[in-house]
């Protein structure tokens, strides 16, 4: 048996799957492939000229691709209450990809007040899951992947300082909101199966891939980052983790995917494990609270 690539991915024909995040990197990785495979891909992206290019680029590899985009600002509630409402205008969503990112900007806030790494990679996909919830939580086959990262293995939550207004450690911040990806997972699973969803949810993490996530990496924590250029993957290598999860046949509620290859940081996918103190209820069951408030998303399961 070869080990998993673009080709493993199934027909995904009469399928809708919303790719968060689908203009550059691992999000437009996943997006061509999915296309390319028959999948109806929504681009949720915050910028229109980058999301055309984008489209343009997967059309030109597939002329047939089935493309729209869904203007999708994480940074603001407003913005992603809009997108759910025109997502919740298609006939089917069959899978939700929440896979935009930020990493290690200076501090900054959303529209909403929220510290922005926490902000965009967490609560703005909370919310958004949220909103699209009615769309897959009674569909066979259905599922939410988040993709996380190896950086959530140091993460924690500072439920004192949620959004850092005493103390701004962007790197903390950046593990922190990875960490929460996958708290999110785990708890997402754990209601979904309680009120009998057939949905899914589970997290990927794409190890290391040569994308923009640096873009706001300072020039010395780049010149100390070089090395790593050595392990980094593609981000279309980088994209099959989170292909897997979205598609793969054997995935169950609450697995967790990455790459094969030494210390997960490329190369194909595989299952892999989460961080041991990431499988706390109570700590995900406190985020989610703390979620549901600062979001004023109400799941309805
Ligand atoms: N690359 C890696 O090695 C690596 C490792 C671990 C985890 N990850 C995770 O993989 C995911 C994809 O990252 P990437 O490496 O592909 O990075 P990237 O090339 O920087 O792409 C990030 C994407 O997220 C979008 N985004 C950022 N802020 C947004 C917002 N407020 N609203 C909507 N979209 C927003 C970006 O849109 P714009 O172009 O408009 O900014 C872009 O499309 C992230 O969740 C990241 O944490 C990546």
């Amino acid at each position: 048996m070869t080990d998993y690539n673009e080709k493993d991915v199934p027909d995904q024909q009469g399928r809708t799957i919303l790719v968060t995040g689908a203009n550059t990197g691992i999000g437009w990785d996943t997006a061509r492939v999915l296309a390319g495979r028959g999948a109806r891909v929504l681009l949720g992206c915050r910028d229109e000229s980058k999301a055309v290019e984008a489209m343009e680029r997967i059309s030109a590899i597939h002329p047939n691709a089935d493309l729209k985009w869904i203007p999708l600002d994480l940074a603001s509630l407003s913005s992603v209450a809009s997108a759910a409402e025109v997502v919740r205008q298609e006939s089917r969503l069959d899978v939700l990809i929440n896979n935009a990112g930020v990493m290690i900007p200076p501090r900054t806030e959303t529209a909403d007040g929220f510290e922005l790494q926490f902000g965009v990679n967490h609560l703005g996909h909370f919310a958004l899951t949220g909103q699209v919830l009615p769309m897959l939580k009674d569909r066979d086959g259905a599922r939410i992947v988040n993709v996380s990262s190896l950086a959530h293995r140091s993460g924690r939550i500072d439920y004192d300082d949620l959004q850092a207004e005493q103390q701004y450690d962007r790197m903390k911040r950046y593990q922190m909101s990875k960490f929460a990806n996958i708290l999110f997972t785990l708890e997402l699973q754990r209601r979904l199966e309680a009120s009998g969803s057939p949905a899914i949810s589970v997290a990927s993490h794409p190890g290391v891939s040569s994308t923009e996530l640096g873009r706001y990496a300072p020039p010395m924590m780049s010149l100390l980052f070089l090395p790593l250029a050595l392990f980094m993957s593609s981000s279309a290598d980088g994209a099959l983790p989170s292909l897997m999860a979205a598609t793969s046949r054997d995935v169950s509620g609450g697995d967790y995917f990455g790459p094969a290859g030494f210390a997960e940081m490329r190369y194909s996918a595989r299952k892999v494990d989460v961080i041991p103190h990431a499988k706390d209820e109570s700590d995900a069951r406190r985020l989610w609270d703390v979620s549901t408030e600062l979001t004023g998303i109400e799941y309805n399961f």
